[in-house]
């Protein structure tokens, strides 16, 4: 969240482990250093450091909550161990503005999160501020161009916090805002070009925003030398399938293999019910059917195929060890493995980029606004939003009752405020309902409307009662074998956004 809110300051940012050594950060020669973390103690045994280094090596450094902790104690100040923990939202009085609190009011509501308090400022460093539960609440000192924030100015809850990021980073680190991601096409398009040659290169597209602004930013590389390979299996969204074979195959030009493999993951997913076998499942068969289409390409006589494009995003990079400390909940697979006799070298230009970059990308690409605006959407598709077994039958209820959905939230103009609304039958139960004079036997579907900034947490989506109200009616109006309609209302964690 940091690493965002720095880049939408137009400050190019990069997260790495605590674990990297103070010369291996220097290396890459940082224009500022930010130390962040979560709630644990500096006293702690085994509690994440950084080495001492990084505090002294003269680089702009700002520390946040347990960052905050770690500068003080480096540079000679006191942390106590309080036993006490101050959470959530809290008013801290400024007592000394400073830089970094330029312009702030003299009391501002900040968010926080900790149980260890510095109680006194390492020498050179003046106090900026103090809350009822820290007496030193941050910390500045002009001449090594160093701060430290106990509350957390990245989060929304924090609503001068990105005041206080930008003041640290343009007025006492000193850097200009100068970073957009408009360049990124251009450094990108050169550098796919001279690393594919006069090569060829596939990628598998989903459906998804990621993939699809990934292949066509090597199509505009490479051109024809890129094949597309779209394997659809049947547990798409209405609607979806046609957007790629269609849309974006009329907005890019570019070369597209589809693989109609709907009836092999159904014969896959036959009395499967529990949510991992579905997923294995899945996950198998793709592999499988990919590596018979990039077969297929490969020995079309055109040349050999040496490059696989993937879309891996930032956030994937991070989650799957990139930022070690932050446990990983599901692994996420994009193309998933492939098999060893497959070898490829990867090709995965979007990997240092933040979804909503990803889709500026697009949109600066020329993509359907319609694909880039798509919420996300998991690889194994509607197969783990049935509870139960999953049916033709099955998935075209579902679709049906999805599509309104997508509808009225779209009409309400919400689709863009929620980050995504799963929608879940509940194939396994039934229950009794009335619809007109007859009794009906039908199936429950869960909406689950979820706000969030990177599906790491979530918090569900007051969604008006009068957008719920439309989308109940006409969903047990027009999708007959639904007589019930339910909201889910579980923040992430504990509830994780997909029900399977
Ligand atoms: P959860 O359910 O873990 O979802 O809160 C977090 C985000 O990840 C998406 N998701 C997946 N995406 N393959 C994917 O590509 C998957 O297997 C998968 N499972 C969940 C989910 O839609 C949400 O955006």
């Amino acid at each position: 969240m940091i690493a965002r809110r720095v880049r939408e300051a137009h400050v190019y940012s990069e997260i790495v482990p605590h674990t990297m050594s103070a010369a291996d950060m220097l290396s890459r020669d940082p224009v500022a250093l930010i130390v962040s973390g979560g709630p644990s103690s500096v006293y702690e045994e085994g509690a994440p450091t950084v080495d001492q280094e990084v505090f002294e090596a003269g680089v702009p450094l700002l520390g946040i909550c347990y960052g905050h902790q770690l500068l003080a104690r480096a540079l000679g100040g006191a942390v106590e161990k309080t036993g006490l923990r101050e959470y959530g939202r809290t008013e801290a009085e400024i007592v000394d503005p400073g830089a970094v609190l330029d312009g702030s009011p003299a009391t501002q509501t900040v968010w926080m999160s900790h149980g260890d308090t510095v109680n006194r400022a390492p020498e050179g460093f003046t106090v900026g501020a103090k809350t009822a539960g820290s007496p030193v609440a941050a910390i500045e000192d002009r001449d090594r161009r160093m701060v430290g924030v106990q509350w957390h100015p990245e989060v929304r809850h924090t609503p001068l916090g990105q005041d206080l990021l930008e003041n640290f980073l343009y007025r006492v680190a000193g850097i200009d805002p100068d970073w957009t991601n408009e360049g990124v096409i251009d450094e990108q398009v050169t550098r796919i070009r001279d690393r594919v040659g006069d090569g060829r290169a596939i990628c598998g597209l989903s459906g998804g925003v990621d993939s699809a602004v990934v292949a066509a930013l090597v199509q505009k590389a490479i051109g024809d030398r890129l094949t597309c390979i779209f394997v659809d299996h049947g547990l798409l969204r209405a609607g979806e399938a046609e957007q790629v074979e269609r849309d974006f195959v009329e907005a890019t030009g570019v070369r597209l293999v589809v693989r109609d493999a709907r009836r092999r993951f159904l014969d896959a997913l036959k009395g499967l019910v529990d949510p991992e076998d579905k997923r294995k499942a899945i996950g198998r068969e793709f592999i499988r059917e990919f590596e018979e289409a990039a077969r297929e390409v490969a020995s079309d006589g055109v040349g050999d195929v040496r490059f696989l494009v993937q879309g891996t995003v930032y956030p994937d990079v991070v989650e799957s060890g990139g930022g070690v400390g932050a446990a990983s909940i599901k692994s996420h697979h994009n193309v998933g493995g492939l098999p060893d006799d497959l070898q490829f070298d990867l090709i995965e230009p979007l990997r240092t980029l933040f979804k909503d970059e990803v889709r500026a990308v697009g949109i600066e690409l020329g993509l359907p606004e319609a694909m880039v605006w798509r919420h996300p959407f998991p690889g194994p598709g509607l197969a783990i939003r049935i509870i139960g077994e999953v049916t033709e039958e099955r998935l075209e209820v579902l679709r049906a009752a999805d599509l309104i959905v997508r509808e009225e939230l779209m009409a309400a103009d919400l689709d863009r405020e929620i980050w995504q609304c799963p929608v879940v039958l509940l194939a396994d139960v039934r229950s009794v309902g009335v619809q007109g004079d007859d009794r009906t036997y039908g199936y429950p579907v869960m909406l689950r409307p979820v706000s969030s900034e990177d599906a790491m947490t979530a918090d569900w989506y007051r969604v008006p009662h009068e957008v719920l109200a439309r989308i109940s009616t006409r969903i047990t109006n027009e999708v007959t074998e639904v007589n019930r309609v339910a909201l889910d209302v579980t923040s992430k964690p504990p509830g994780t956004i997909e029900w399977e």
